[in-house]
């Protein structure tokens, strides 16, 4: 019987859950039809706690089929530096009792950086999934997240072809990249027949392409008071021709109380954040899509929804160049939802690799490279270290 491969696989905030559920799916099937010849994997589930709230991770946990973890870190909220710090020293105990093969971290939050860091410095090798986005802005704290996980990571699976480019520009060797396409589509395609069960749009009262979808949590959209009232004020103007629904995520939701923004009278729903299901549905039967968060540019480009983007930039430029994506600026909010209202958008396609196939070919990846030595940069190479004899985390080491 070949030896298995354990992986402590890493989320923490809402953006992880979608992306961990289909890899655990896949390991599960992999292991109910693993020959002798080939390695079980051994999941170990870690969740931080970075997101906490009911409505911001159990609920995702219970829709997606996301069994409990095996450690919640429990690390809540803080600033950046505490909440990362917090993860750091809280994994760390994790990865020297568990003594991984690998550490699989996803995404671009806090979490992912922070664990990282840990695995990376025991010597235990770290699978980025998501890898190679850049916004090449680095006053976005997921930028830096990106950078510090991609240069540390040994293996870079990465969701498009714009991702390899910017890796190999930063001089990723290509024996560390491999394009496995993009694992949010997994989770979506897995729960369409859920999607169509949602009653989201009769609860609130909706047609199909008669309301439109707003989510905004950016700091540098909400967390100022002249952005977020320039932007309410749009969403109240608007909604005059056509209804806006707006789960409120917490960090926006705390600014408009601090802030004192009165919305007066207008045809916005202010809701609880909603779960995965009801989120598609109102993506895929919205007129239009108004965000800053990476996963609705993405599940909307599936749904071929208009989406406008409230940023300056975008890691996901495939979304822009094969979708239905647009930038936009706080200051034209009203006149570019107009547009799209009287028909200007453009429906683009969905892109190679969006295909409900990335688990299966992350779980082959993680296969391939199990035996092989992975270059971690500059040319250099390391063999994989044995199970149990790890270097201790105490224990000052030379690379
Ligand atoms: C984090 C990620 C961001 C991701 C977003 C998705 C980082 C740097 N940011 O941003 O990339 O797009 O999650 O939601 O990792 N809060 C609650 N309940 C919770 C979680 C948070 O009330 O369950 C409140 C807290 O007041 C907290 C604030 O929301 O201070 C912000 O949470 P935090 O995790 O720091 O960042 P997000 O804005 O959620």
């Amino acid at each position: 019987m070949a030896k298995p491969i354990k992986v402590i696989l890493v989320a923490g905030a809402r953006p992880n859950f979608m992306k961990v559920a289909p890899l655990l799916h896949c390991i599960a099937r992999h292991n109910q039809q693993a020959m002798n010849g080939t390695p079980r994997i051994e999941p170990f589930l870690v969740h931080t706690g970075q997101h906490y709230d009911e409505k911001m991770s159990d609920v995702f946990f219970a829709e997606l089929g996301i069994p409990a973890p095996d450690v919640n870190l429990g690390v809540g909220s803080g600033s950046h530096a505490v909440q990362t710090a917090n993860i750091m020293t809280r994994f760390e105990p994790v990865c020297e009792r568990e003594k991984p093969d690998w550490v699989l971290v996803v995404g671009d939050v806090n979490s992912t950086m922070a664990c990282t860091l840990v695995a990376s410095k025991m010597h235990i090798r770290v699978v980025h999934v998501e890898a190679g986005l850049r916004s090449f802005d680095r006053n976005m704290p997921e930028e830096i997240n990106r950078l510090v996980t991609d240069s540390l990571a040994n293996l870079l699976l990465t969701p498009s072809p714009d991702a390899d480019e910017n890796l190999a520009r930063e001089g990723v060797p290509s024996s560390r990249i491999q394009l496995v396409g993009n694992i949010m589509i997994d989770s979506l395609l897995a729960n369409l027949d859920k999607v169509d069960q949602s009653t989201i749009l009769s609860r609130l009262n909706l047609q199909k392409r008669r309301f439109i979808y707003v989510t905004l949590h950016r700091p540098s959209n909400v967390d100022t008071k002249e952005s977020l009232t320039l932007i309410m004020r749009a969403f109240a103007d608007i909604s005059c021709k056509m209804p806006v629904v707006f789960p409120m995520h917490p960090r926006t939701r705390a600014r408009l109380a601090e802030f004192g923004i009165e919305i007066g009278k207008s045809n916005i729903a202010i809701l609880d954040p909603v779960g995965y299901h009801d989120s598609l549905a109102l993506t895929q039967s919205a007129r239009c899509v108004v965000t800053d968060s990476g996963g609705l540019q993405e599940e909307s480009t599936f749904f071929r929804t208009p989406c406008l983007t409230l940023r300056p930039n975008t890691e996901r430029p495939i979304t822009i160049t094969v979708g239905s994506n647009r930038l936009i600026k706080v200051n034209e909010v009203f006149e570019q939802l107009d547009a799209v209202l009287a028909g200007s958008e453009t429906l683009g396609t969905v892109p190679p690799l969006w295909d409900g196939k990335t688990s299966e070919r992350i779980v082959e990846s993680l296969l391939k490279y199990e035996d092989a030595p992975v270059s971690v940069g500059n040319g250099t190479t390391v063999s994989p270290v044995q199970t149990g004899s790890r270097v201790p985390a105490t224990q000052s080491v030379q690379r």
